[in-house]
């Protein structure tokens, strides 16, 4: 079970099968899911459901996802971890009426902190599909930076979509923190 971390302004917690409504409800919107690699479109409940199964408790560091907890509002979106072959990817996604106030900074912020506190993981992969200008400013921010391009299959579009990959490693996350 992923721990949960207390931000300025929200909680990280695990997520559990009673954010299905809120899940299913923010990722049925393109503008949220024609951005991510691994989530269709259109986005029912059962995809929810079937997703929050996969949060059995137990799993490691590396495959953690948290929900962000907003007072009031519950999950509103979603920030954590998968393995991937060349190593630790972050992924995130926040429901449209959010955007705009930092959140993401600010959760996908603590949750690195998390992962290089908590592992001795020396690089986190990420990146953008190359039309992502908020996502990639939210990397910028965190210390990332560009490792090369790619092409990554977008389900939501059903298209391979040129990627910008992009990677923090332990020493930029280090130097961020002075
Ligand atoms: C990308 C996303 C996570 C950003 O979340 P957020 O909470 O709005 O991000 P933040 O407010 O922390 O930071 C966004 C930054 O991008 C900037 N920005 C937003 N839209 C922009 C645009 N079109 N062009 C340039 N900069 C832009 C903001 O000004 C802000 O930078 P600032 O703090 O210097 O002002 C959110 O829009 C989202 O979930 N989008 C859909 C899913 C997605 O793209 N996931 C990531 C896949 S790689």
């Amino acid at each position: 079970m992923s721990p949960t971390l207390e931000t300025a302004h929200f909680l990280l917690r695990p997520p559990v099968m009673d954010d299905a409504g809120n899940i299913a409800t923010y990722l049925n919107d393109f503008a949220v899911s024609g951005n991510l690699a691994r989530v269709p479109f259109p986005y029912r409940r059962i995809d929810a459901e079937a997703w929050l199964k996969t949060r059995r408790p137990g799993l490691p560091p590396a495959e953690t996802n948290f929900a962000i907890d907003l007072p009031g509002e519950g999950c509103v979106g979603v920030v954590g971890f998968h393995q991937g072959v060349n190593g630790t990817i972050l992924g995130y996604w926040l429901a449209r009426p959010f955007w705009g106030r930092g959140i993401m900074t600010e959760a996908a912020g603590a949750a690195l902190d998390w992962l290089f506190e908590a592992t001795d993981t020396q690089t986190v992969l990420s990146g953008v599909f190359h039309f992502n200008t908020a996502s990639m400013k939210v990397q910028e921010k965190l210390g990332f930076t560009v490792t090369g391009r790619s092409s990554l299959l977008c389900l939501a579009r059903g298209v391979e979509v040129e990627h910008i990959d992009t990677q923090l490693t332990r020493g930029a996350w280090k130097a961020g923190k002075r």
